[in-house]
């Protein structure tokens, strides 16, 4: 039974808001970029995903791909972010097969829970290589593409069109600090820090850059990983202050919002979309 668009989108949208534009997602495969990338494609844009699983990213580039007639979407699977050499071939197949890179996502992101007496030196190191230096093997990678994107549509654009735009996908755990996820609140916190630097950097070229701050999503992955045992779903949710867990529709439209025309003039921002959980729980 496929998924509704209702669980994936607001109808506040228009239709053809991202026609003819490309996405470039790493971790598209992945429970919230996927939900990501399948909003943009309902919206008019066609898209890469990038995995290091090959059956498990052809897989979701097929089913995103079903989200609107005639969407191309590749999935390019075998693509490791901690090599460069692989993001810049998966670049350049994307330049040259959708013709474009408008739109980057990067999302791929590893995680486990340990405390430090749990954590090797090469556990740390792996989250590390994965978050940090993956998202800026993947900047690197589509920088190029990206500033042709942003000449092409001047911010802001005559015709609403957009392009030229980066989302980091991070988390809230290094606000507070988070026991057991020390590794992951270090890569989190460098990739804040990346995105800022970003965003000066490529500001001046019509590069946006902005991070995107899920809280607890429902039926992630993530989510999966990190919840306790001893703590029910229920429990969790009713800590958070607007009394719910997050949807995967509250990231594809916070998502949809900086890459569409309406957010043209936010650059260096950290967008969090947690219902405000960080400010009571982290930590806790
Ligand atoms: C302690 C661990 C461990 C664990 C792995 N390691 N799991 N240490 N506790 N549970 C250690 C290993 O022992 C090893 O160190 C080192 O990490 C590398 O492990 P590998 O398995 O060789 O690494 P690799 O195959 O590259 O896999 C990376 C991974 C894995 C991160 C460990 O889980 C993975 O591939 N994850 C990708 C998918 C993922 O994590 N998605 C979740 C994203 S969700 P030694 O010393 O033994 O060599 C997310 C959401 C957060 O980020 C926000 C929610 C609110």
């Amino acid at each position: 039974m496929p998924i509704p668009r209702s669980e994936y989108l607001s109808t506040v949208w228009k239709d053809d808001i991202f026609a003819g534009r490309v996405a470039f997602v790493t971790g598209g495969a992945g429970t919230i970029c996927s939900a990501q990338t399948r909003a943009l494609v309902y919206l008019g844009a066609n898209a890469c995903i990038l995995g290091r699983n090959v059956e498990k990213t052809e897989a979701a580039a097929k089913d995103i791909a079903t989200a609107r007639p005639g969407a191309k979407v590749l999935g390019i699977g075998g693509c490791d972010v901690r090599d460069p050499e692989s993001l810049k071939t998966a670049a350049e197949r994307c330049a040259k097969e959708l013709g474009a890179i408008d739109f980057v996502i990067a999302g791929a992101a590893g995680n486990f829970v340990a405390p430090m007496s749990g954590l090797s030196a090469n556990g740390f190191k792996t989250v590390m290589d994965i978050d940090v230096l993956g998202t800026f093997n993947t900047i690197k990678a589509t920088m190029p593409y990206l500033i042709e994107s942003a000449k092409r549509n001047k911010n802001p654009s005559d015709d609403g069109l957009t392009g030229g735009r980066i989302i980091y996908v991070s988390a809230s755990f290094h606000y507070t600090g988070t026991p057991l996820q020390s590794h992951v609140s270090a890569a989190k916190a460098a990739i804040d820090s990346l995105m800022a630097s970003v965003s000066l950097e490529y500001g001046p070229y019509g590069v946006t850059s902005n991070v995107i701050t899920p809280g607890g999503i429902a039926n992630t992955e993530g989510m999966a990983r990190l919840s306790s045992s001893k703590m029910t779903q229920k429990q969790i949710a009713a800590g958070v202050p607007i009394g719910r867990y997050g949807t995967i529709r509250d990231i594809a439209d916070a998502t949809v919002y900086l890459f569409s025309d309406a957010g043209n003039y936010v650059n260096g921002e950290v967008l969090v979309v947690d219902g405000a959980a960080w400010r009571l729980h982290n930590g806790a």
